[in-house]
This record gives structure tokens, C-alpha cells and sequence, in this order.
């Protein structure tokens, strides 16, 4: 953020996100290039940022959607994705949404358990259609990432376990109203280190075996979403990896001939577009630190609260005048929870009510795990 825009935004009532819609469109157009490379497909995780114009943004460069609620499936549609590229995934998917997502014909349902299969079935016999769909299938692969977003171990409540295939595969043969197309994984989320999505491969490789032991033609491969963003130095790293990230899959993938790959990427295209802007309410003096209490919190921004997340915190008033000295401060917001706190020892420039303090990388999982506890106003969104 340069400093006229920190002019613009200073007579705006704070909280506000900044999303930053040229950084955004660099990342589509980086992400593009790079998977377009490999034939790959791309569904944009629409959880991980659910506003609009950045749902026209990311759906005008031509990405599908990857959806867990039919509200997101009705916000993805209406922003100009095409259900063709909707893939619906999620471990409980009401009737209603089921019902929805069928009438809209999107590409494909990411299935999770059996009985989520013969509901499928039973509800697209009804509509007169034959459902595409997908098994999500928990590939035991640690992603190294926070306990919370952890979700390829056989001890989360994802997917369906390599020791019930084959009984999955008979429930399908019965279903006469659905089609399976492909396969499904997602290890974790905010995931670094590659090597994981590497063990993913050769996980995948050898599931395929089996299915095609049985004769089961699969046609699309979804190895879900899970890249994650330099927290730490956002200004170093403003785009994910995306070159790297792909040529994993492309090295180590063993495809069928006509395979599809799909991926489902959410917080590497939204994450480091967005800033959370506030001021500083007060400035206070504990026993052994100086609180900054700011007129943001955990209802806008709620992963340093719920994972301990890292989040860098920038005094924006302040940001251009290296020459004053540093303090140490604990950076915490205005509700009624211990846990409200965006950091602790964090340096910053001397300090003053009435700064703008930014609060990086909140373009994913901020505005859309936001809450009205305490009955705050939802934050307003600044491009
Ligand atoms: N596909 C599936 C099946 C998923 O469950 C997720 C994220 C994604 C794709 C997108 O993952 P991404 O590329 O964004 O890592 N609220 C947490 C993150 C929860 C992620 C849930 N699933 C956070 O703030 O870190």
C-alpha cells in the first residue's frame, strides 16, 4: 500500500479491508501461465474470498469454482463462473443444496462418505439426471501444516478411507443416476514446504493402480488446493510459487492417457491482495508491555485468535519515518475474549492513538470468517 492511498484511506472510518486488485490480477495472470503450461485446470476456492468484484475478477480470466455451500455455489454463478467448472465438495451437503447444485448442472459433486453417494443418487433420480461425481479420498499424506487445517489423515472427518473402496464401488455400480469421473484429495491448507504435495503424487499413483486393477476408468484427477503465501515477508514474496508448485505435479503425476488435472486453490490467489486497516483506539501500559488497542479484531480477522496465525502488522501513519525509535508493543482489538490479540512483541515505530495500523495477507480467510459477536458492524471492503 503506498502512502496515497494511506492519505485516501485516513478520513475512512476504520476497520476496513484493502484488497488490492492489481496485485490480484498480477497473481491470476502468474497462476494462468503457469498451470496453462501443463493443460491443468483451476477452480478457485471461493471460501477463502467470497467478494464480489474479486469473484468477477477471478472468474473473467477464465478459472472455475471450487464451492463447499450451495450459497457459494448461487455467489460463484452469479459472478460469472460457469457451473460446467463448479465442483462441489464438503463433508455435509444438505438436500437443499444438493438439489441446487443439480439444477444448475454444475461439473462435478466431490463425494465424502457413502451415504452421501445414495442421497446423491436418490435426489438426481428425482430431478431426472445423472450426477457427475467424484470420490474424495483420504490419502493419508501429512501436510505439516496447523493441527486445525490438517485434513488428509485418516483421523480427520474427510473423505472416505482406501479401506472402504470396495465397497464404495459396489454402491456405485447400483446407483443408476451417477457417473463417477474422478478421484479427489486435499491434504491441508497453508502448506510451504512442497514436499508434501509430492507424497501426494505417489499416493495418488498408486491408488490409481488399484482402480485400474478393477477396470474403473477415471477421467479427472483432483489433488485440491493447499499452497500456501509468505506470511512473514509479503513485500518479498507478493505470488505464491506458482511455476514450482505445478512442475511437481507435472514431474511426479502418473497419468492416464485423456487424464484431466484439476486443482482448487484458494488462499495462494487471494491472500496477500488484502490488508486489514485500523487505528489505533489506545495506547496502554502493562507490566511488562504496551498494549495497542486497536478498533479491529478478532471479529474481522480471526486466525491469530483460532491457529495462532502469523499475521505482519505495519504502523501504515508511521511506515515512511525510519528514523524514530521502536517500541515493543502487544497488538490486540476491542472484544470481550483473551484470545483477541493480532500479536505480541510486535515492533513498531513509536505509536500514537489515531495511527493506521495494516494488518497484511488478510485476503483470504479474513472478510469470510468474520463475525457480529459483540454486535460489531461488518467491516467494509475499500479497492
Ligand atoms: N479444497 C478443499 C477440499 C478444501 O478443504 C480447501 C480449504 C481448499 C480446497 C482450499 O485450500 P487453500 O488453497 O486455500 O489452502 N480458515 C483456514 C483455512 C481453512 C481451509 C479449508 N479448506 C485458515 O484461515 O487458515
Amino acid at each position: 500500500m503506498n502512502s496515497k492511498l494511506i492519505d485516501r484511506f485516513g478520513v475512512q472510518d476504520t476497520p476496513f479491508f484493502y484488497y488490492d486488485l492489481n496485485l490480484l490480477q498480477q497473481n491470476v495472470d502468474a497462476l494462468k501461465s503457469a498451470s496453462s503450461k501443463n493443460n491443468f485446470h483451476v477452480h478457485y476456492a471461493i471460501k477463502a474470498n467470497a467478494n464480489s468484484r474479486v469473484l468477477e475478477l477471478i472468474s473473467k480470466s477464465g478459472l472455475g469454482a471450487d464451492c463447499v455451500s450451495g450459497n457459494e455455489i448461487r455467489a460463484s454463478i452469479e459472478s460469472g463462473f460457469t457451473p460446467n467448472k463448479v465442483v462441489f465438495a464438503g463433508v455435509g451437503k444438505s438436500d437443499k443444496e444438493i438439489n441446487y447444485a443439480l439444477s444448475k448442472d454444475i461439473f462435478c459433486f466431490n463425494c465424502e462418505s457413502i451415504q452421501e453417494i445414495e442421497v446423491i443418487n436418490e435426489l438426481a433420480a428425482k430431478q431426472d439426471k445423472v450426477a457427475d461425481i467424484a470420490l474424495r479420498l483420504n490419502p493419508n499424506v501429512n501436510a505439516y501444516t496447523h493441527a486445525y487445517i490438517t485434513t488428509g489423515l485418516e483421523e480427520n472427518k474427510f473423505g472416505i478411507n482406501a479401506w472402504e473402496l470396495e465397497e464404495v464401488l459396489q454402491v456405485i455400480e447400483s446407483c443408476k443416476n451417477i457417473n463417477l469421473i474422478g478421484l479427489h484429495f486435499h491434504i491441508g491448507s497453508q502448506i510451504t514446504d512442497l514436499k508434501p504435495f509430492k507424497n501426494l503424487c505417489n499416493k495418488i499413483n498408486e491408488l490409481q493402480q488399484w482402480f485400474l486393477s478393477r477396470n474403473v476408468k477415471i477421467k479427472h484427477i483432483n489433488v485440491g488446493g493447499g499452497l500456501g503465501i509468505d506470511y512473514q515477508t509479503p513485500d518479498l514474496h507478493p505470488l505464491p510459487p506458482y511455476e514450482e508448485y505445478f512442475k511437481i505435479f507435472h514431474d511426479f503425476l502418473e497419468l492416464q492417457p485423456n487424464q484431466d488435472v484439476h486443482f482448487e486453490l484458494g488462499r495462494s490467489i487471494t491472500g496477500t491482495m488484502g490488508t486489514l486497516v485500523s487505528q489505533v483506539l489506545y495506547v496502554k501500559k502493562g507490566i511488562n508491555t504496551n498494549f495497542l488497542i486497536l478498533d479491529a479484531g478478532m471479529t474481522e480477522l480471526i486466525r491469530p485468535a483460532l491457529y495462532q496465525s502469523y499475521h505482519k502488522i505495519e504502523n501504515l501513519s508511521k511506515r515512511h519515518l525510519d528514523d524514530l525509535s521502536r517500541e515493543k508493543y502487544d497488538v490486540v482489538g476491542p472484544i470481550c475474549e483473551s484470545s483477541d490479540c493480532f500479536g505480541k512483541n510486535v515492533v513498531l515505530q513509536q505509536t500514537e492513538r489515531g495511527d493506521l495500523i495494516g494488518i497484511r495477507s488478510a485476503g483470504a480467510y479474513g472478510e469470510v470468517m468474520a463475525s457480529s459477536y459483540n454486535l460489531r458492524d461488518k467491516a467494509k471492503v475499500l479497492f
